[in-house]
């Protein structure tokens, strides 16, 4: 713990006593009900983050007004019937002795029309990824504004919270009155920067003066908006002392508006740290204490973000190990489930209107599920084929209940497609959840782990397992087009294993996540490419966060990109393809020359262990990419869920008997 003396040493903020350094900031996880009221799921999941032992917990996004919901089950707290459901929520989260505040929303222009209808915000300005364009609020609609932000404090406050903060950033309504990226206006709340402060003011007195001076009152405040025409850290800095002279207790400093979503939410391989330097200018601005965020997953870096801060606030590292902070106070970083930064199962995730879950952490929204479980009583003897994320996460699982697994991987090392994804330029540290797995198997007595292993039907057998899961994983699909047996085409998978040489003029065909991120590799290392992308879009089944980063690497590196083009033919060194233009005219194209075409059209299951153990094997689960290719959220969650499966079945003595399957 000397090592993390800060960190662990207690700061006092609006008369609140935290016990360390560490905030877990607001966010969103769509586990309310349709209402927007809490949840069993959400009681259980706050309850699990708070027997972390975080300094503060900033509650998520509470909406203040119905105009202004985000996301599909955007939490509330517009009316008193929410009360009940806050004093719940902030009971659970004081069982651990944390301190709780409730962030508020109104989400203006990105409120989302399918929730709202029309949108609110200072100008009827629409934003270049905002779904309609929002109405400009009336004064009227402003200080009714005002009162439902006042409003929502006072019953955050009287249910129990020990405060709340006003969410002013992300571009949400009271960050888009205070960014001249977003207010246009030119009356009593717009046109200069004293003017597009009203807003957010009037919002602080109010709130202050309905939750009284003894209430933690935070502000998150955008330091840079790091969008041209947004607020500076400088300019942030002077809003933070005009708000701290109405009553604001702590700064949150955060950043980043939806055109850069990779500021918000920050993808691997953005540095740890994001938005430190912007959160120091605004502490030499005011005297409360200043929370800085961005990517900090361990200890070490909260310790090293701390100087020159109060606090930092880390939201992604509790998401994938609620446990992260305690294992640094004891010594067990290494078995700490590592926030990988790929936003998968988080917030790409929760913007697709799905629960919050995590690629790291398959638990994640099912805490009261976990919590539930008790060790095999009578354990099962199980076989896991494939040591990807899918089986690792079953073995996992399986293991810890206690039960006895043999995990087959036919490579000499554990990963299987992870290690590949862990290959392109800064995805290097997908590979410390591979190493968590390894640990944590090690230390589990039961699992039995046989690298380099290729599973067979008998080599399965002999063991006489009661269940047995498949996760072989998926392998490369080859475009079936003329002249395929001409070309020089390799798979993507074989150019990120270093298994193909390429030469210098790379066509990469498909554009998807796969096909970027080859081609991303390969310019990197100095060849000349182009992607073919049948869609309408390169990266298009990315989250907004890692696509605009890789879109914008794909760029600075000059890669050539083609959408909407149907690949037609392959040759020894060209490659035609139909080319429809946005306005509908077809055009046949050449690339020339080609020296090597890489295929990333997507993957077949490889299914053929469990099609041959399918009609031997009752107890048999097919998950991950061996069941379909898809992403690595569902890789894990599947592994859970055959594990939880098999251990229900083990506890209700529903599996074959021990040494009794016959196969
Ligand atoms: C699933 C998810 C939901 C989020 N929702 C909110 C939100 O409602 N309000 C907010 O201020 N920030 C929200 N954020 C941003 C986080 O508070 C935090 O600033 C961001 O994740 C960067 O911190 P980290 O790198 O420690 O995760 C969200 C982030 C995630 C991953
Ligand atoms: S889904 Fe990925 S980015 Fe999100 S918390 Fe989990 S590991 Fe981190």
């Amino acid at each position: 713990m000397a090592a993390y003396a800060k960190l662990f040493s207690p700061i006092t903020v609006g008369g609140q006593e935290l016990a360390n350094r560490v905030l877990m900031p607001s966010m969103g996880t769509n586990l309310a009900d349709g209402q927007g009221r809490v949840t069993q799921a959400m009681i259980d999941y706050y309850r699990a983050r708070a027997a972390g032992g975080p300094g503060l917990i900033v509650v998520e996004a509470a909406c203040v007004h119905p105009s202004g919901r985000v996301i599909d089950r955007n939490f509330m707290a517009h009316d008193d019937e929410s009360m009940e459901g806050l004093f719940r929520l902030a009971a659970a989260i004081h069982e651990y002795e944390v301190p709780a505040i409730l962030q508020l929303i109104h989400g203006g222009r990105n409120s989302h029309p399918r929730l709202v209808g029309e949108a609110l915000a200072p100008s009827a300005l629409r934003g270049p990824t905002s779904h309609t364009t929002p109405r400009a609020m009336t004064v009227i609609e402003i200080e009714a504004m005002v009162e439902a932000f006042a409003r929502a404090a006072r019953r955050a406050v009287a249910a129990g919270f020990d405060g709340v903060e006003v969410h002013g950033a992300h571009e949400y309504l009271v960050h888009e009155f205070l960014t001249p990226y977003s207010n246009k206006r030119q009356d009593a709340y717009g046109g200069d920067q004293e003017r597009r402060c009203r807003f957010a003011c009037e919002v602080v007195q109010s709130v202050r003066r309905a939750v009284g001076r003894e209430a933690l009152f935070c502000f998150r405040l955008s330091g840079d908006d790091h969008v041209s025409g947004g607020l500076d850290p400088a300019q942030a800095a002077e809003i933070a002392r005009l708000l701290e002279s109405h009553g604001v207790d702590m700064f949150s400093v955060t950043g980043g508006v939806y055109e850069t979503p990779h500021m918000v939410v920050p993808p691997t391989p953005m540095p740890a740290g994001t938005h430190l330097e912007a959160a120091k200018v605004i502490k030499r601005a005011v005297r409360v204490p200043v929370a800085g965020v961005g990517r900090i997953r361990t200890a070490a870096e909260a310790e090293a973000a701390l100087q020159g801060l109060d606090l930092v606030a880390a939201g992604r590292a509790f998401l994938a190990d609620p446990q992260w902070l305690h294992n640094a106070a004891t010594g067990r970083e290494a078995y700490t489930r590592p926030c990988i930064g790929c936003n998968q199962g988080c917030i790409d995730r929760v913007l697709q209107g799905a629960p919050v879950s995590c690629v790291a952490n398959p638990w994640v929204g099912l805490e009261g599920l976990a919590a539930s479980l008790r060790p095999a009583q009578e354990p099962a003897s199980v076989v896991v084929v494939g040591g990807g994320l899918a089986g690792l996460e079953a073995a996992r699982t399986l293991g810890s209940l206690g039960h006895k697994v043999v995990l087959f991987e036919a490579a000499p090392e554990l990963g299987g497609q992870l290690r590949l994804a862990s290959l392109p330029p800064g995805k290097e540290e997908f590979r410390r959840l591979i190493d968590y797995y390894g640990l944590a198997l090690g230390e589990l007595p039961g699992v039995d782990l046989r690298l380099g292993i290729a599973a067979t039907v008998s080599a399965v057998c002999q063991i006489k397992p009661q269940a047995v899961v498949i996760a072989t994983g998926s392998e490369p699909m080859l475009p079936d087009l003329p002249g395929v047996n001409q070309a020089p085409l390799v798979t993507a998978r074989q150019v990120l294993s270093g298994e193909a040489k390429v030469g210098p003029k790379v066509a990469v065909l498909g554009g998807g996540n796969l096909g970027s991120e080859v081609a991303h590799f390969l310019a990197q290392r100095g060849h000349e490419v182009c992607i073919i992308e049948l869609g309408l879009g390169i990266g298009n089944d990315l989250g907004p966060a890692r696509r605009y980063y890789l879109r914008r690497e794909l760029m600075k590196y000059k890669v050539r990109r083609y959408v909407r083009a149907k690949v037609r033919r392959l040759f020894a060194d060209k490659v035609s393809f139909l080319h429809t233009a946005p306005d509908g005219t077809r055009e046949l194209t050449y690339v020339e020359p080609v020296d090597t075409f890489v295929s990333a059209m997507g993957a077949k299951p490889n299914e053929k262990l469990f099609l041959a153990l399918e009609p031997k094997v009752s107890a048999i689960y097919l998950i991950g990419d061996a069941l379909s290719p898809a992403g690595m959220a569902q890789a894990t969650s599947e592994g859970a869920r055959a594990a939880l499966t098999i251990h229900g079945l083990a506890e209700k003595g529903g599996l074959p008997r021990p040494q009794g399957q016959t196969c």
